[in-house]
Protein backbone atom coordinates (compact mmCIF):
# COMPACT_ATOMS: atom_id res chain seq x y z
CA UNK A 1 0.00 0.00 0.00
CA UNK A 2 1.45 3.32 -0.61
CA UNK A 3 2.13 4.69 2.23
CA UNK A 4 1.82 8.13 2.11
CA UNK A 5 -1.80 8.17 1.57
CA UNK A 6 -4.26 9.18 4.49
CA UNK A 7 -6.05 6.28 6.03
CA UNK A 8 -9.12 5.91 8.48
CA UNK A 9 -7.98 5.14 12.16
CA UNK A 10 -10.39 3.40 13.55
CA UNK A 11 -13.99 1.12 12.05
CA UNK A 12 -16.48 3.86 13.58
CA UNK A 13 -14.46 6.19 11.53
CA UNK A 14 -14.71 3.93 8.33
CA UNK A 15 -18.60 3.83 9.16
CA UNK A 16 -19.86 7.18 10.35
CA UNK A 17 -17.67 8.71 7.41
CA UNK A 18 -19.15 6.37 4.59
CA UNK A 19 -22.41 6.72 6.69
CA UNK A 20 -21.71 10.62 6.73
CA UNK A 21 -21.51 10.84 2.79
CA UNK A 22 -25.08 8.48 2.37
CA UNK A 23 -27.04 10.53 4.96
CA UNK A 24 -27.16 13.74 3.49
CA UNK A 25 -30.08 16.84 1.67
CA UNK A 26 -31.19 13.43 -0.27
CA UNK A 27 -32.12 11.97 3.14
CA UNK A 28 -33.91 14.90 4.48
CA UNK A 29 -34.50 17.22 1.97
CA UNK A 30 -35.52 14.66 -1.12
CA UNK A 31 -36.77 11.90 0.74
CA UNK A 32 -39.84 12.87 2.25
CA UNK A 33 -40.68 15.41 -1.20
CA UNK A 34 -40.37 11.85 -3.08
CA UNK A 35 -42.36 9.85 -0.61
CA UNK A 36 -44.92 12.91 -0.64
CA UNK A 37 -45.56 12.44 -4.11
CA UNK A 38 -45.17 8.57 -4.29
CA UNK A 39 -48.07 7.60 -2.04
CA UNK A 40 -46.42 7.43 1.78
CA UNK A 41 -45.90 3.89 2.42
CA UNK A 42 -46.01 2.61 -1.17
CA UNK A 43 -42.92 4.18 -1.99
CA UNK A 44 -40.98 3.64 0.64
CA UNK A 45 -41.58 -0.02 0.31
CA UNK A 46 -40.46 0.26 -3.49
CA UNK A 47 -37.22 2.21 -2.16
CA UNK A 48 -36.15 -0.43 0.30
CA UNK A 49 -36.11 -2.99 -2.83
CA UNK A 50 -33.75 -1.07 -4.33
CA UNK A 51 -31.69 -0.02 -1.53
CA UNK A 52 -30.93 -3.52 -0.58
CA UNK A 53 -30.86 -5.41 -4.16
CA UNK A 54 -29.29 -2.79 -6.26
CA UNK A 55 -27.56 0.13 -4.58
CA UNK A 56 -25.97 -2.02 -1.99
CA UNK A 57 -24.69 -4.03 -4.52
CA UNK A 58 -23.25 -1.37 -6.22
CA UNK A 59 -21.72 -0.32 -2.62
CA UNK A 60 -20.26 -3.66 -1.76
CA UNK A 61 -18.82 -3.17 -5.53
CA UNK A 62 -17.11 0.40 -4.88
CA UNK A 63 -15.83 -1.20 -1.55
CA UNK A 64 -14.18 -3.94 -3.34
CA UNK A 65 -12.72 -1.84 -6.34
CA UNK A 66 -11.60 0.71 -3.69
CA UNK A 67 -9.94 -1.45 -1.28
CA UNK A 68 -8.03 -3.68 -3.76
CA UNK A 69 -6.34 -0.76 -5.52
CA UNK A 70 -6.40 1.85 -2.81
CA UNK A 71 -6.21 5.01 -5.30
CA UNK A 72 -8.19 6.82 -6.47
CA UNK A 73 -11.79 6.29 -8.84
CA UNK A 74 -9.44 6.77 -11.73
CA UNK A 75 -6.56 5.76 -10.45
CA UNK A 76 -8.21 2.19 -8.94
CA UNK A 77 -9.37 1.31 -12.88
CA UNK A 78 -5.74 1.81 -14.24
CA UNK A 79 -4.16 -0.39 -11.47
CA UNK A 80 -6.89 -3.08 -11.89
CA UNK A 81 -7.69 -2.90 -15.62
CA UNK A 82 -4.56 -1.11 -17.05
CA UNK A 83 -4.99 0.21 -20.69
CA UNK A 84 -8.95 -1.39 -20.45
CA UNK A 85 -12.14 0.95 -21.41
CA UNK A 86 -13.03 0.60 -17.77
CA UNK A 87 -11.37 3.81 -16.84
CA UNK A 88 -14.78 5.47 -18.06
CA UNK A 89 -16.07 4.65 -15.04
CA UNK A 90 -13.43 5.95 -12.79
CA UNK A 91 -13.58 9.39 -15.19
CA UNK A 92 -17.26 9.53 -14.72
CA UNK A 93 -17.38 9.95 -11.42
CA UNK A 94 -14.52 12.05 -11.17
CA UNK A 95 -16.78 14.63 -13.75
CA UNK A 96 -19.62 13.50 -11.36
CA UNK A 97 -17.81 14.75 -8.26
CA UNK A 98 -17.30 18.03 -9.62
CA UNK A 99 -20.77 18.46 -10.90
CA UNK A 100 -22.40 17.04 -7.69
CA UNK A 101 -20.52 19.34 -5.76
CA UNK A 102 -21.64 22.21 -6.88
CA UNK A 103 -25.52 21.85 -7.63
CA UNK A 104 -25.26 20.51 -3.67
CA UNK A 105 -23.67 23.39 -2.50
CA UNK A 106 -26.51 25.35 -3.75
CA UNK A 107 -28.83 23.68 -1.59
CA UNK A 108 -26.62 23.22 1.23
CA UNK A 109 -26.30 27.48 0.72
CA UNK A 110 -29.90 27.54 1.42
CA UNK A 111 -29.81 25.27 3.97
CA UNK A 112 -27.09 27.78 5.88
CA UNK A 113 -28.76 30.67 4.92
CA UNK A 114 -32.06 29.06 6.87
CA UNK A 115 -30.34 28.37 9.69
CA UNK A 116 -29.19 31.50 10.22
CA UNK A 117 -32.08 33.27 9.80
CA UNK A 118 -33.87 30.71 12.50
CA UNK A 119 -31.15 31.67 14.87
CA UNK A 120 -31.73 35.22 14.47
CA UNK A 121 -35.23 34.83 15.25
CA UNK A 122 -36.27 35.87 11.49
CA UNK A 123 -37.99 33.01 10.91
CA UNK A 124 -40.23 34.33 13.36
CA UNK A 125 -40.39 37.37 11.46
CA UNK A 126 -43.82 39.73 11.88
CA UNK A 127 -46.66 38.95 8.97
CA UNK A 128 -50.14 39.80 8.78
CA UNK A 129 -51.89 38.18 11.76
CA UNK A 130 -54.72 35.44 10.51
CA UNK A 131 -57.17 33.71 12.99
CA UNK A 132 -55.67 35.77 15.89
CA UNK A 133 -52.17 34.09 14.38
CA UNK A 134 -49.12 35.57 12.52
CA UNK A 135 -48.50 34.88 9.45
CA UNK A 136 -45.62 34.96 6.85
CA UNK A 137 -45.30 34.37 3.70
CA UNK A 138 -42.85 32.05 3.43
CA UNK A 139 -43.39 31.08 -0.53
CA UNK A 140 -42.48 34.13 -1.51
CA UNK A 141 -39.94 34.68 0.91
CA UNK A 142 -38.10 31.42 -0.59
CA UNK A 143 -38.47 33.19 -4.31
CA UNK A 144 -37.02 36.18 -3.53
CA UNK A 145 -34.04 34.72 -1.97
CA UNK A 146 -33.02 32.13 -4.29
CA UNK A 147 -33.89 34.58 -7.53
CA UNK A 148 -32.00 37.28 -5.73
CA UNK A 149 -28.47 37.78 -7.48
CA UNK A 150 -25.91 37.90 -4.84
CA UNK A 151 -27.51 36.77 -1.54
CA UNK A 152 -27.42 32.93 -2.18
CA UNK A 153 -24.09 33.32 -3.92
CA UNK A 154 -22.32 34.48 -0.52
CA UNK A 155 -24.15 31.15 0.86
CA UNK A 156 -22.86 29.07 -1.29
CA UNK A 157 -19.37 30.30 -1.08
CA UNK A 158 -19.90 30.09 3.03
CA UNK A 159 -20.89 26.23 2.64
CA UNK A 160 -18.07 25.49 0.00
CA UNK A 161 -15.14 26.88 2.55
CA UNK A 162 -16.85 24.62 5.36
CA UNK A 163 -16.42 21.80 2.91
CA UNK A 164 -12.85 22.93 1.87
CA UNK A 165 -11.47 23.69 5.47
CA UNK A 166 -12.39 19.75 6.57
CA UNK A 167 -10.94 18.38 3.25
CA UNK A 168 -7.93 20.13 3.76
CA UNK A 169 -7.13 18.53 6.80
CA UNK A 170 -6.63 15.25 4.99
CA UNK A 171 -8.62 12.20 6.06
CA UNK A 172 -8.01 11.25 10.21
CA UNK A 173 -7.53 15.14 10.82
CA UNK A 174 -10.54 16.29 8.54
CA UNK A 175 -12.91 13.50 7.17
CA UNK A 176 -13.02 11.31 9.88
CA UNK A 177 -12.51 13.65 12.93
CA UNK A 178 -15.40 15.61 11.58
CA UNK A 179 -17.55 13.09 10.99
CA UNK A 180 -16.90 11.53 14.45
CA UNK A 181 -18.39 14.67 15.32
CA UNK A 182 -21.07 15.79 13.25
CA UNK A 183 -22.90 12.34 12.62
CA UNK A 184 -23.36 11.71 16.71
CA UNK A 185 -24.84 14.96 16.59
CA UNK A 186 -26.98 14.40 13.84
CA UNK A 187 -28.08 10.99 15.57
CA UNK A 188 -29.11 12.78 18.99
CA UNK A 189 -30.98 15.75 16.47
CA UNK A 190 -33.13 13.92 14.67
CA UNK A 191 -34.05 11.52 17.76
CA UNK A 192 -35.42 14.98 19.69
CA UNK A 193 -36.74 15.90 16.58
CA UNK A 194 -38.86 12.92 16.57
CA UNK A 195 -39.80 12.99 19.61
CA UNK A 196 -40.91 16.52 19.06
CA UNK A 197 -42.91 16.04 15.98
CA UNK A 198 -44.97 12.61 17.43
CA UNK A 199 -46.19 14.60 20.25
CA UNK A 200 -47.90 17.45 18.20
CA UNK A 201 -51.54 17.57 17.92
CA UNK A 202 -52.91 15.73 14.97
CA UNK A 203 -49.45 13.72 14.86
CA UNK A 204 -51.58 10.36 14.46
CA UNK A 205 -52.19 11.46 10.31
CA UNK A 206 -48.87 11.68 9.26
CA UNK A 207 -47.92 8.41 10.96
CA UNK A 208 -51.02 7.10 8.93
CA UNK A 209 -49.75 8.48 5.66
CA UNK A 210 -46.30 6.90 6.17
CA UNK A 211 -47.23 3.40 7.11
CA UNK A 212 -50.29 2.66 4.55
CA UNK A 213 -49.27 2.06 1.13
CA UNK A 214 -51.28 4.23 -1.38
CA UNK A 215 -50.72 1.98 -4.00
CA UNK A 216 -52.49 4.02 -6.46
CA UNK A 217 -50.21 6.49 -7.10
CA UNK A 218 -47.40 4.04 -7.72
CA UNK A 219 -46.60 4.89 -11.32
CA UNK A 220 -43.89 3.99 -13.14
CA UNK A 221 -42.66 7.01 -13.00
CA UNK A 222 -42.68 6.87 -9.07
CA UNK A 223 -40.50 3.05 -9.58
CA UNK A 224 -37.68 4.95 -11.45
CA UNK A 225 -37.63 7.93 -9.11
CA UNK A 226 -37.12 5.40 -6.13
CA UNK A 227 -34.54 3.87 -8.01
CA UNK A 228 -32.65 7.20 -8.75
CA UNK A 229 -33.23 8.23 -5.05
CA UNK A 230 -31.74 5.01 -3.63
CA UNK A 231 -28.20 5.34 -5.62
CA UNK A 232 -28.27 9.31 -4.56
CA UNK A 233 -28.70 8.36 -0.87
CA UNK A 234 -26.61 5.75 -0.64
CA UNK A 235 -23.80 7.86 -2.76
CA UNK A 236 -23.25 5.15 -5.27
CA UNK A 237 -22.05 5.11 -8.48
CA UNK A 238 -19.74 8.14 -9.13
CA UNK A 239 -16.80 6.69 -7.13
CA UNK A 240 -17.39 8.30 -3.91
CA UNK A 241 -17.39 5.36 -2.03
CA UNK A 242 -14.38 3.63 -3.99
CA UNK A 243 -12.46 6.88 -2.67
CA UNK A 244 -13.50 6.51 0.79
CA UNK A 245 -13.00 2.52 0.77
CA UNK A 246 -9.40 2.86 -0.79
CA UNK A 247 -8.21 4.61 3.05
CA UNK A 248 -10.21 1.27 4.73
CA UNK A 249 -7.50 -0.94 6.28
CA UNK A 250 -6.90 -4.51 5.46
CA UNK A 251 -9.01 -5.22 8.79
CA UNK A 252 -11.96 -3.26 7.58
CA UNK A 253 -14.75 -6.17 6.87
CA UNK A 254 -16.50 -4.89 3.99
CA UNK A 255 -19.72 -6.48 3.93
CA UNK A 256 -20.30 -5.48 7.18
CA UNK A 257 -20.09 -2.17 6.73
CA UNK A 258 -21.78 -1.77 3.98
CA UNK A 259 -24.98 -3.21 5.87
CA UNK A 260 -24.43 -0.82 8.24
CA UNK A 261 -24.15 1.92 6.24
CA UNK A 262 -27.68 0.88 3.81
CA UNK A 263 -29.28 0.99 7.89
CA UNK A 264 -28.15 4.03 9.14
CA UNK A 265 -29.21 5.79 5.69
CA UNK A 266 -32.78 4.51 5.73
CA UNK A 267 -33.39 4.78 9.35
CA UNK A 268 -32.00 8.32 8.81
CA UNK A 269 -34.71 8.95 5.80
CA UNK A 270 -37.60 6.94 6.95
CA UNK A 271 -37.18 8.85 10.22
CA UNK A 272 -37.36 12.23 9.02
CA UNK A 273 -40.59 11.29 7.42
CA UNK A 274 -41.40 10.99 10.88
CA UNK A 275 -40.43 14.39 11.44
CA UNK A 276 -41.63 16.23 8.81
CA UNK A 277 -44.81 14.35 8.09
CA UNK A 278 -46.92 14.50 11.65
CA UNK A 279 -45.50 18.02 11.62
CA UNK A 280 -46.87 18.81 8.31
CA UNK A 281 -50.06 16.78 8.85
CA UNK A 282 -50.79 18.52 12.20
CA UNK A 283 -51.53 22.03 10.48
CA UNK A 284 -53.68 20.66 7.90
CA UNK A 285 -51.21 21.56 5.00
CA UNK A 286 -50.89 19.28 2.07
CA UNK A 287 -47.82 16.84 2.10
CA UNK A 288 -47.08 16.59 -1.60
CA UNK A 289 -45.57 19.92 -1.61
CA UNK A 290 -42.45 18.88 -3.63
CA UNK A 291 -39.35 20.89 -2.97
CA UNK A 292 -40.86 23.33 -1.36
CA UNK A 293 -41.29 21.11 1.45
CA UNK A 294 -38.64 21.59 3.53
CA UNK A 295 -38.46 25.85 2.77
CA UNK A 296 -41.71 26.71 2.79
CA UNK A 297 -43.97 24.30 4.61
CA UNK A 298 -42.15 23.74 7.45
CA UNK A 299 -41.40 27.25 8.29
CA UNK A 300 -44.93 28.03 8.23
CA UNK A 301 -45.21 24.89 10.83
CA UNK A 302 -42.22 26.24 13.01
CA UNK A 303 -43.90 29.98 12.53
CA UNK A 304 -47.43 28.04 13.75
CA UNK A 305 -44.92 26.09 16.80
CA UNK A 306 -43.55 29.52 17.71
CA UNK A 307 -46.92 31.28 18.05
CA UNK A 308 -47.88 28.93 20.36
CA UNK A 309 -44.83 27.52 22.40
CA UNK A 310 -41.93 30.28 21.50
CA UNK A 311 -39.49 28.53 23.42
CA UNK A 312 -40.34 24.98 21.80
CA UNK A 313 -40.73 26.62 18.13
CA UNK A 314 -37.27 28.56 18.10
CA UNK A 315 -35.22 25.28 19.47
CA UNK A 316 -37.32 23.17 16.81
CA UNK A 317 -36.82 25.25 13.43
CA UNK A 318 -32.90 25.84 14.62
CA UNK A 319 -32.43 22.52 15.34
CA UNK A 320 -34.30 21.27 12.13
CA UNK A 321 -31.90 23.29 9.67
CA UNK A 322 -28.79 22.50 12.00
CA UNK A 323 -29.73 19.15 10.75
CA UNK A 324 -29.65 19.38 7.33
CA UNK A 325 -26.33 21.43 7.37
CA UNK A 326 -24.46 18.68 9.38
CA UNK A 327 -26.03 16.40 7.05
CA UNK A 328 -25.16 18.38 3.77
CA UNK A 329 -21.66 18.99 5.32
CA UNK A 330 -21.13 15.23 5.64
CA UNK A 331 -21.89 14.75 2.18
CA UNK A 332 -20.41 17.76 0.41
CA UNK A 333 -16.99 16.46 1.91
CA UNK A 334 -17.05 13.05 0.27
CA UNK A 335 -17.79 14.45 -2.88
CA UNK A 336 -14.76 16.84 -2.61
CA UNK A 337 -12.42 14.37 -1.96
CA UNK A 338 -13.57 12.19 -5.08
CA UNK A 339 -12.00 14.96 -6.92
CA UNK A 340 -9.45 15.76 -4.06
CA UNK A 341 -7.82 12.54 -4.02
CA UNK A 342 -7.89 12.11 -8.12
CA UNK A 343 -6.06 15.52 -8.52
CA UNK A 344 -3.68 14.88 -5.78
CA UNK A 345 -2.61 11.82 -6.75
CA UNK A 346 -2.78 11.90 -10.60
CA UNK A 347 -0.92 14.95 -10.74
CA UNK A 348 1.27 14.28 -7.61
CA UNK A 349 -0.10 17.86 -5.95
CA UNK A 350 -0.40 18.28 -2.42
CA UNK A 351 -3.62 17.68 -0.82
CA UNK A 352 -3.96 21.53 0.09
CA UNK A 353 -3.58 22.69 -3.59
CA UNK A 354 -5.51 19.55 -5.08
CA UNK A 355 -8.61 21.14 -2.32
CA UNK A 356 -8.27 24.22 -3.57
CA UNK A 357 -8.36 24.11 -7.04
CA UNK A 358 -11.61 21.70 -6.77
CA UNK A 359 -12.81 24.22 -4.59
CA UNK A 360 -12.67 26.88 -6.79
CA UNK A 361 -14.18 25.34 -9.89
CA UNK A 362 -16.96 23.83 -7.70
CA UNK A 363 -17.16 27.17 -6.61
CA UNK A 364 -17.60 28.94 -10.03
CA UNK A 365 -19.99 25.53 -11.15
CA UNK A 366 -21.92 26.35 -8.13
CA UNK A 367 -22.89 30.01 -8.79
CA UNK A 368 -24.01 29.45 -12.66
CA UNK A 369 -26.42 27.05 -10.89
CA UNK A 370 -27.59 29.42 -8.48
CA UNK A 371 -27.36 32.15 -10.46
CA UNK A 372 -30.21 29.61 -12.89
CA UNK A 373 -32.66 30.12 -10.08
CA UNK A 374 -32.45 33.94 -11.18
CA UNK A 375 -31.09 36.21 -13.47
CA UNK A 376 -29.50 33.18 -16.07
CA UNK A 377 -33.25 31.35 -15.59
CA UNK A 378 -33.27 31.82 -19.50
CA UNK A 379 -29.85 30.09 -19.84
CA UNK A 380 -30.79 26.53 -20.96
CA UNK A 381 -29.26 23.68 -22.29
CA UNK A 382 -31.82 21.88 -23.73
CA UNK A 383 -34.44 23.38 -22.09
CA UNK A 384 -32.81 22.85 -18.18
CA UNK A 385 -31.06 25.51 -16.29
CA UNK A 386 -27.28 24.82 -15.16
CA UNK A 387 -28.59 23.15 -11.85
CA UNK A 388 -31.01 20.94 -13.69
CA UNK A 389 -28.67 20.26 -16.22
CA UNK A 390 -25.97 19.08 -13.67
CA UNK A 391 -28.73 17.21 -11.33
CA UNK A 392 -29.93 15.39 -14.72
CA UNK A 393 -26.96 14.32 -15.33
CA UNK A 394 -25.59 13.05 -12.34
CA UNK A 395 -28.52 11.18 -11.23
CA UNK A 396 -30.00 9.96 -14.06
CA UNK A 397 -27.71 9.46 -16.21
CA UNK A 398 -23.93 9.03 -14.30
CA UNK A 399 -24.93 7.04 -11.43
CA UNK A 400 -26.59 4.72 -12.54
CA UNK A 401 -24.11 3.54 -15.91
CA UNK A 402 -21.63 3.71 -13.05
CA UNK A 403 -22.98 1.67 -11.29
CA UNK A 404 -23.95 -0.37 -13.82
CA UNK A 405 -20.22 -0.34 -14.92
CA UNK A 406 -18.94 -0.57 -11.36
CA UNK A 407 -21.14 -4.18 -10.81
CA UNK A 408 -19.98 -5.58 -14.23
CA UNK A 409 -16.04 -4.98 -13.68
CA UNK A 410 -16.60 -6.42 -9.85
CA UNK A 411 -18.59 -8.88 -10.98
CA UNK A 412 -17.57 -10.79 -14.35
CA UNK A 413 -14.17 -9.23 -14.76
CA UNK A 414 -12.24 -9.26 -11.57
CA UNK A 415 -10.36 -12.53 -10.75
CA UNK A 416 -12.91 -14.14 -8.24
CA UNK A 417 -10.31 -15.18 -6.13
CA UNK A 418 -9.30 -11.19 -5.57
CA UNK A 419 -13.44 -10.23 -4.68
CA UNK A 420 -13.45 -13.47 -2.22
CA UNK A 421 -10.29 -12.55 -0.69
CA UNK A 422 -11.64 -8.61 -0.08
CA UNK A 423 -14.90 -9.57 0.99
CA UNK A 424 -13.59 -11.92 3.68
CA UNK A 425 -10.29 -10.12 4.44
CA UNK A 426 -7.70 -12.69 2.57
CA UNK A 427 -9.85 -15.32 4.33
CA UNK A 428 -10.11 -14.57 7.58
CA UNK A 429 -13.61 -13.80 8.10
CA UNK A 430 -16.28 -16.05 6.70
CA UNK A 431 -19.53 -14.08 5.07
CA UNK A 432 -22.59 -16.55 5.04
CA UNK A 433 -24.09 -14.43 2.50
CA UNK A 434 -21.47 -15.05 -0.26
CA UNK A 435 -23.47 -16.55 -2.88
CA UNK A 436 -26.74 -14.35 -3.06
CA UNK A 437 -24.69 -11.22 -2.66
CA UNK A 438 -22.47 -11.97 -5.43
CA UNK A 439 -25.39 -12.89 -7.38
CA UNK A 440 -26.61 -9.55 -6.57
CA UNK A 441 -23.67 -8.28 -8.34
CA UNK A 442 -23.30 -9.82 -11.12
CA UNK A 443 -27.37 -10.44 -12.42
CA UNK A 444 -29.39 -8.57 -10.09
CA UNK A 445 -28.02 -5.19 -9.83
CA UNK A 446 -26.51 -5.04 -13.17
CA UNK A 447 -29.71 -6.22 -15.31
CA UNK A 448 -32.41 -4.07 -13.43
CA UNK A 449 -29.73 -0.96 -13.48
CA UNK A 450 -30.08 -1.26 -17.44
CA UNK A 451 -33.73 -2.43 -17.63
CA UNK A 452 -34.78 0.83 -15.80
CA UNK A 453 -31.75 2.99 -17.11
CA UNK A 454 -33.21 2.33 -20.95
CA UNK A 455 -36.65 2.79 -19.75
CA UNK A 456 -36.20 6.16 -17.92
CA UNK A 457 -33.46 7.58 -20.52
CA UNK A 458 -35.22 6.86 -23.68
CA UNK A 459 -38.35 8.63 -23.08
CA UNK A 460 -37.14 11.54 -21.80
CA UNK A 461 -34.40 12.06 -24.66
CA UNK A 462 -37.70 11.61 -26.62
CA UNK A 463 -39.32 14.45 -24.87
CA UNK A 464 -36.50 17.03 -25.22
N1 LIG B 1 -25.87 10.65 -0.44
C1 LIG B 1 -25.95 12.09 -0.38
C2 LIG B 1 -27.32 12.51 0.07
O1 LIG B 1 -28.19 11.66 0.27
O2 LIG B 1 -27.54 13.70 0.22
C3 LIG B 1 -25.60 12.71 -1.72
C4 LIG B 1 -24.32 12.26 -2.35
C5 LIG B 1 -23.12 12.22 -1.62
C6 LIG B 1 -24.31 11.93 -3.68
C7 LIG B 1 -21.93 11.85 -2.24
C8 LIG B 1 -23.13 11.52 -4.30
C9 LIG B 1 -21.96 11.48 -3.57
F1 LIG B 1 -20.86 11.11 -4.16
Amino acid sequence: MNSSRGSFASQLGVVLASAGSAVGLGNIWRFPMEVGRGGGAAFILIYLGFIFLMAMPVMLSEFVIGRAAHSNAIGAFQKLSPGKPWIAAGIMGVLGGFLVLSFYSVVAGWTLHYTVASALGQLQGQGPVVDGQSTMDFGQAFNSFVSNPWQPLIYVALFMLLTHLVVARGIQHGIERYSKLMMPMLLVIIAFQVCFSLTMPGAAEGIRFLLQPDLNKVTSEVVLGAMGQAFFSLSVGIGCLITYSSYFSKETRLVKSAMNVCIIDTLVAVLSGFIIFPTVFSVGIAPDAGSGLVFITLPNVFLLAFSKMPVVGYLFSLLFYLLLLLAALTSSISMHEICTAFISEHFSASRRKAAAIVTLVCLVLGCFCSLSFGPWRDVTFCGRGFFDLFDFTVTKFLMPLGGFMMTLFVGWYLDRRLVESELTNAGSISVRMMRPLLFLVRWVAPVGILVIFINELFPLFMKS
